[in-house]
């Protein structure tokens, strides 16, 4: 009777243990895989210095190389929109001035300073897409939705929340599909004003 009673007992703790671990992961945030081929995909822009607070630091320069999975910019020329599974990729470098025969000019660092990536799901991620930060080939855990990058980016990026003023190849399709959103619109008109 009691090795029934604690067989029982210890299949008890183990649905609870499995219950509890099901519930947890479905709380916590959703990750994404190191996109460890990224720099075998579409190059969209080299940024250098680029501020949105206005402030610069000076004799310091920064590059943010930008870069895309081959799908989905195959299917932003087709359409001016970005697929589900899209993934954008900034990558960061420091601006160097001194060295071999260069005498004027920056030139980017051989060291990544950060990666940032934004990835669209549209059945896992709340709000379609998701901004993550990885500091080495691990997976990474989706920043919480309250982070400054998500108003930002939705409030001023030109298409679906992504930068597509600043990327030079896919400025004239989202114009010509008119897949611009209505906040980009509306800080365009108010500063020609
Ligand atoms: C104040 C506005 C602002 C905030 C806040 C911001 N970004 Fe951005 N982000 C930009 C701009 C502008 C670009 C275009 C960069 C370029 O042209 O090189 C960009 C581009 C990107 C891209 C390339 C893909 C895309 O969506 O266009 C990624 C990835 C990215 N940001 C990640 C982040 C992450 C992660 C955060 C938060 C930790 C963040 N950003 C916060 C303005 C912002």
């Amino acid at each position: 009777m009691f090795s029934l009673t604690s067989r029982f007992a210890k299949a008890v703790l183990v649905c609870v243990t499995l219950l509890c671990g099901a519930a947890y992961a479905a709380d916590s945030a959703p990750q994404l895989d190191y996109p460890a081929d990224y720099r075998n995909w579409i190059f969209l822009t080299s940024g250098l210095d680029m501020t949105y607070s206005g402030e610069q630091m000076a004799g310091h320069h920064m590059f943010d190389n930008v870069f895309v999975n081959p799908e989905a910019y195959k299917a932003f020329q087709a359409t001016g929109r970005w697929p589900d599974k899209t993934i954008l990729v900034k990558e960061v470098r420091g601006g160097q001035t001194k060295g071999s025969i260069n005498r004027g000019g920056t030139y980017q660092q051989v060291g990544v300073m950060a990666l940032e990536v934004h990835a669209k799901d549209e059945k896992r991620f709340p709000g379609q897409w998701a901004f993550f930060v990885f500091g080495d080939a691990k997976p990474a855990a989706a920043i919480p939705k309250e982070a400054q990058c998500y108003a930002c980016h939705g409030s001023h990026g030109a298409v679906d929340n992504t930068f597509v003023q600043f990327y030079p190849t896919l400025m004239p399709i989202a114009e010509s599909k008119k897949t611009l959103a209505a906040g980009y619109l509306k800080d365009e008109s108010a500063a020609q004003k």
